[in-house]
């Protein structure tokens, strides 16, 4: 009797178990494996459509750096042939000191040409040929197309341009655009200067001493750091100008 009773207890106590991890399956979020399988595709499907767009971003912006560096590298090459032509103007018009500084920068524009290009290279870019375009005026005319030309490069174009190869991640790019960059604000400064002097006619008290840095084209008047502020190159490898 003893017995009987306790085999009955313990088949009650299995059904109820039983019905219990019953219930609990049916109200859990648990799927068949082909609701699985269902759910990964669908995800898997977004993480591809994310991963092009990706994809898609990396090539635009390596595609515009791309772009970019053709431009960059073309106005580099016309800006040096301008300022040696308005150098040569200067010279005539009897402004050497201001004869100086556009020289000085057209080797400058010369160094951030010859780096893009450069870039450009490294990367396979077939490069066109360039046919610098620039008309020749009056040196107080020159002087203010050149500050326009450096104005437009320091506020828009370099600005632009290091923003999009940041993106693209291309180092050899942010180098050489910083290069000219930094440089570009100098040498607006030193032709706002020029420009000053000439409408005073104090021209004559300009710098006729300039150096140039090889490796970024840093330009500096009447005297010279031991290394570049920009690419830290020492002076023994800077150009010396004091000649037109
Ligand atoms: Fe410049
Ligand atoms: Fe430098």
């Amino acid at each position: 009797m003893k017995k009987l009773l306790i085999i009955t207890v313990l088949i009650s106590l299995s059904g109820m178990i039983l019905t219990s991890c019953g219930n609990s399956g049916k109200n859990t979020a648990m799927k068949s494996p082909e609701q699985n399988e269902s759910k990964s595709e669908e995800n898997e499907g977004k993480e591809n459509e994310g991963n092009e767009s990706l994809v898609k971003q990396g090539t635009d912006v390596k595609a515009k750096t791309t772009e970019n560096m053709l431009a960059a590298f073309k106005g580099e090459t016309t800006a040096s042939a301008k300022y040696a032509a308005y150098s040569k103007k200067a010279e005539q018009e009897g402004y050497h000191q201001i004869a100086l500084l556009f020289k000085a920068a057209s080797t400058s524009e010369n160094i951030h040409a010859n780096n893009h290009k450069a870039v450009l290279q490294e990367s396979g870019t077939v490069l066109p040929t360039i046919k610098p375009e620039f008309t020749i005026k009056s040196t107080k005319e020159n002087l203010e197309d050149a500050i326009k030309g450096e104005t437009y490069e320091v506020t828009t174009m370099y600005p632009d341009f290091i923003t999009t190869a940041n993106t693209a991640n291309n180092q050899m790019a942010l180098i050489s655009l910083n290069y000219a960059y930094k440089t570009e604000k100098k040498h607006k400064v030193m032709y706002t200067t020029a420009l000053i002097a000439l409408n005073n006619k104090t021209d004559k008290n300009l710098p006729s001493v300039f150096y140039i840095c090889s490796t970024c084209g840093n330009t500096y008047e009447t005297t010279a750091p031991a290394r570049c502020g920009i690419s830290m190159t020492s002076s023994d490898k800077f150009l010396k100008l004091t000649s037109v």
